[in-house]
């Protein structure tokens, strides 16, 4: 065949195939429910145009129009067509999203091509959660017939709303939500569009408070959408006007002032949302308000505002109620005896308020399948909820119950899945050892409860568990051998800061899902167990674990946290180090011995090594330079020895704590160490380093910020989807929230950081370099128990941070800096034992000092010390002591404590934190220069 035959071919087919279509609606009306739609050709023509444009990573569109797919439109992913005409009515092309977005999966990126215009009869157009450039084109009010059109985080390009939209006369849902860029100054248009039931404008950039007024007029619509919106002023009645509202999602919006009493009776209203706002006024006068939507009203959503009173009687009317969300509140007042009857109440959150008294009688409410009652004041525990046969989770958390739950209270609780009774420390959980529960639960949380001394045998009876946490419970012995057999699905298992004695089994079988498992602060001995290698947080600290730790060479492919710290681990650390997520790891306080291997350099994700307090002999291994993340290193209290490596410096840049104390370290200081300008802590204490202290040491940035004291830390938190799917994010942010199989754990991450300098014990000389005085934000200084001559810089007293200083057994000469007494934060000072002469300079500071801080300097005269000063040695200028200093936190902190004990407590906060919930010990240290907004914040 020839060219031109070819070209004639395809011209025919083509005529055929119009005419095909242009007949079809006669054709397929003489069908009807022919399955075999086949699409336009225009029209497919057009959604290729439409597909050229657009950029499609992921092969979303992959069936559009390519071989070893239908060539039939109609059966394209995300297009439907009438079953009739043929014609494309429906566009589903919507993007990641919500929790269950895999992160893999590419939104469309690029324009929309103006073909979209050829599918006049669209009816459903869906390009949420995409990126679409050049925002939303006016064309899209051609598109007549559109009924459903949900443009939901289509990215920052779309500012404005074309306003022609008004155009799209049988509109009936219209999505603009969650477009960070989009300013709505203008609402005049939506009232063309008569059929319009469902409305969603939320968390965009403005909707300007004066104009959301506009939407009052929309008297049918059925769904509003304004959460996220910065709205103030008072909730307006105007919406009590709009009698076909079913749902009104107004939250985190800045609403305030008390709530207007709705009128009338007809109202439809069944979900209404108004969390995260400013209403105040009293509980009662709220429920009262809203009678009118009493008999409609099904959930209602009020947390985070600041409503007081308490949920008294009056919320007796609201028959349909079926979700009750009052947290984080100022409910105050005592529960009344008996809350009335919600015969359809099924959760009642009433978490995070003042709550005091008893928990109160619920019994009336029989179809309450989750209590929530965390976080408040409640003391005492009436009988009565154990008559909620229904209940399937409840929350007692954070309260200070006390008192005692027995069999009796649980009897009837028979589809309970969770339960948490967490944080009520005088709180005792006393059932017979042969209790068989009612329930088969799914978590329990009874930390820092009464629970022991005997372990919880009736957990041989629960088969489902996947989240346990019985830390700090008071349970004493060892821990019985079914136990470890019988909790197949456990995910998270808590059992730390007990006193649960024994020896652990090979779990790698016994508990495949295992994420988290925390046993520290037990008296666990024996080896350390294999662990399934999903494991992501292993804390296995300060127990009494022994043998080596050879299971480090299993294969774990999210483990990102393990602290084996304080126990009687020892041998050689082995070579194989297949930890490849490693962030925290910690094997401290052990009997390790041998050098470090080479091989512990490919842990190139690992933020924090520990290994204090071994036998470790040998260098620093070359191959650390690779762990470009590493943050903090302590190797101090070992036997190391070598020099100090220069690599610390030219490839760690980001290093925050470097610890090398207690060694043998020798040779200098590498100059190197100055380009560390996020260093915080440089502790090289009680080694042989000799030679001068480097005078570029005021490069060294972090420590010369005087205002920072406060550090970030980033937090590491994994998400588990219900495909058991687990995602590893780090969040930039003070709070962090894990979801895990929907539940939310919420932890702050901020941490106050100290800053010192710790070379004591040295063979350091040569003179105190003048460079140091840059370093303002430094709280410590120590260079006791060196060689170091010539006088103490003059300059001193600008070191206002300082309240940690200790220069004695030197041979420092000259006399004490009058500028000394102006540092009013000074909680510790030794300049003893040096050749130091003249007057001690007055002032207030310096005189909470006694004599031990200047003995054995031979020149020395005036108070504290007994020997007076003669004539010549005027008085200092009183001007410069006369400061108007108010008493600090770091003045408590080093108040009679030495520094150095000062400064372990603040690393042992960083470094052995309890979250809560295990996976979120997952830290990197992370410094922050906006320190400012953290302290507003
Ligand atoms: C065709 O579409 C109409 C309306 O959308 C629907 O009611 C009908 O059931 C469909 N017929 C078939 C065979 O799918
Ligand atoms: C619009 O799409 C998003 C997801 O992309 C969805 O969450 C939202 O409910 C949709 N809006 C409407 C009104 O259907
Ligand atoms: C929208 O309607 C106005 C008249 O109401 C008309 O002038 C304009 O052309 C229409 N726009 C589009 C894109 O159809
Ligand atoms: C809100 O709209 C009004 C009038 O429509 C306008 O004057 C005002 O500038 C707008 N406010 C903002 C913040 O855009
Ligand atoms: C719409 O509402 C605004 C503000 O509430 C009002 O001024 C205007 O008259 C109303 N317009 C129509 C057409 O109802
Ligand atoms: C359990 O239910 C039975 C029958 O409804 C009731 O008599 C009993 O008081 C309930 N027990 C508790 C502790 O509420």
């Amino acid at each position: 065949m020839s060219v031109v035959e070819k070209f004639i071919q395809q011209l025919v087919v083509f005529d055929i195939f119009v005419m095909l279509s242009v007949n079809c609606v006669v054709v397929f009306s003489s069908r009807v429910g022919d399955e075999n739609v086949k699409c336009l050709h225009t029209e497919k023509e057009a959604l290729l145009t439409f597909k050229r444009e657009l950029l499609d990573v992921d092969g979303r569109l992959s069936s559009w129009g390519n071989e070893g797919f239908s060539q039939d439109c109609c059966s394209w992913r995300g297009v439907s067509c009438d079953n009739q005409t043929g014609n494309v009515i429906g566009l589903d092309l919507r993007g990641p999203s919500g929790p269950n977005a895999s992160v893999a999966i590419a939104p469309l990126t690029g324009k929309i091509s103006p073909a979209l215009q050829e599918l006049k009869q669209l009816k459903y157009l869906d390009i949420s959660y995409n990126r679409i450039s050049g925002g939303i084109p006016d064309f899209f009010a051609s598109l007549s017939k559109l009924e459903y059109l949900n443009l939901s985080c289509v990215g920052d390009e779309f500012t404005t709303i074309p306003i022609n939209l008004g155009n799209l006369s049988s509109l009936n849902t219209l999505d603009l939500s969650y477009n960070g860029f989009l300013s709505v100054n203008n609402l005049e248009w939506i009232l063309h569009l008569r059929q319009l039931r469902y409305l969603a404008i939320g968390y965009v950039n403005n909707l300007n408070n004066s104009v959301y007024t506009w939407l009052f007029n929309l008297s049918n619509l059925t769904h509003l959408d304004l959460s996220g919106n910065a709205l103030y002023g008072s909730f307006p009645d105007a919406f009590w006007n709009m009698k076909s509202l079913q749902h009104l999602d107004l939250s985190r919006n800045a609403l305030g002032g008390g709530f207007p009493r709705c009128l009338g009776s007809s109202s439809n209203l069944k979900l209404f949302r108004l969390s995260a706002n400013n209403l105040d006024g009293q509980l009662p006068e709220i429920m009262r308000n809203l009678s009118c939507v009493s008999g409609s009203l099904e959930y209602l959503n009020l947390e985070e505002n600041h409503i007081g009173g308490s949920l008294t009687d009056n919320v007796a009317n609201f028959a349909s109620l079926r979700e009750l969300r009052l947290g984080r509140n100022k409910l105050n007042e005592y529960f009344p005896g008996v809350v009335g009857k919600l015969p359809s109440l099924v959760i009642l959150d009433l978490s995070w308020n003042r709550i005091e008294g008893s928990v109160p009688d619920l019994s009336l409410l029989s179809s309450l399948r989750e209590l929530y009652l965390s976080h408040n004041q409640l003391t005492g525990l009436t009988e009565s909820f154990g008559r909620l046969s229904k209940l399937e989770k409840l929350y007692l958390d954070f309260n200070q119950l006390e008192g005692t739950i027995s069999a009796a209270h649980l009897f009837n609780l028979s589809q309970l899945r969770e339960l948490d009774l967490s944080y009520n420390a005088q709180l005792h959980i006393r059932v017979s050892s042969d209790w068989i529960p009612p329930f088969q639960l799914d978590l329990i949380r009874f930390a820092h409860c009464k629970l022991g001394p005997e372990f919880p045998n009736w957990l041989l009876n629960q088969k489902n568990i996947s989240e346990l946490d019985f830390s700090a419970s008071g349970i004493l012995g060892d821990v019985p051998s079914w136990f470890w057999d019988q909790l197949p699905r456990v995910s998270f298992l808590n059992l730390s800061y007990n006193d649960i004695a024994g020896n652990i089994p090979d779990l790698s079988n016994k508990m495949s899902d295992l994420l988290c498992i925390d046993l520290a602060t037990n008296k666990f001995s024996g080896p350390v167990p294999q662990i399934p290698t999903g494991v992501v947080t292993i804390d296995l600290s300060s127990n009494m674990f022994s043998g080596t730790i050879s299971f480090i060479c299993d294969n774990f492919d999210y483990l990102g946290y393990l602290d084996l710290s304080d126990n009687r681990l020892s041998g050689e650390l082995p070579q194989c180090w297949t930890l490849r997520t490693i962030v925290h790891l910690n094997l401290g306080n052990n009997n390790f011995f041998g050098k470090i291997p080479n091989s512990i350099g490919s842990l190139q994700t690992m933020g924090m090594l520990h290994l204090q307090n071994n036998h470790l002999s040998g260098e620093l291994p070359r191959s650390l330079a690779n762990c470009k993340k590493l943050r903090v290193i302590d190797v101090g209290s070992n036997n190391l020895s070598g020099k100090i490596p220069a690599w610390i410096g030219n490839n760690i840049s980001d290093i925050i704590i470097i610890i090398l104390r207690s060694n043998r370290f020798s040779g200098s200081i590498p100059s190197s160490i100055c380009q560390l300008t996020k260093l915080q802590i440089l502790d090289l204490s009680d080694n042989k380093i000799s030679g001068t202290i480097p005078k570029c040491i005021n490069n060294l940035a972090a420590m010369t910020e005087e205002e920072s004291i406060m550090q970030q830390i980033k937090s590491w938190y994994f998400q588990v989807n219900d495909e058991g799917d687990v995602t590893i994010n780090a969040s930039y942010d003070e709070t962090a929230v894990l979801t895990w199989k929907g539940r939310q754990f919420e932890y702050s991450s901020i941490l106050g950081m100290v800053k010192s300098i710790d070379l004591s014990s040295n063979n350091l000389v040569g003179e105190i370099p003048i460079e140091i005085t840059s370093l303002v934000g430094l709280h410590g200084l120590n260079l006791s128990r060196n060689n170091l001559t010539g006088n103490i810089p003059l300059r001193i007293g600008q070191m206002r941070a300082l309240n940690f200083l200790d220069l004695n057994r030197n041979d420092l000469t000259g006399e004490i800096p009058a500028g000394l007494s102006q540092l009013s934060h000074l909680g510790v000072l030794n300049l003893s034992y040096n050749n130091l002469s003249g007057r001690i300079p007055l002032g207030e500071q310096l005189l909470t000092f006694d004599n031990r801080s200047y003995i054995g300097n031979d020149g020395l005269c005036g108070r504290p010390l007994t020997e007076a000063c003669s004539l010549e040695e005027l008085p200092q200028d009183p001007s410069l002591i006369d400061e108007d200093e108010f008493i600090t936190e770091e003045f408590y902190i080093s108040m009679g404590i030495s520094f150095l004990s000062a400064f372990l407590v603040v690393s042992a906060l960083i470094l052995n934190k309890r979250w809560t919930y295990g996976p979120l010990r997952y830290l990197e240290v992370n410094n922050v220069t906006s320190h400012s907004a953290i302290l507003s914040s």
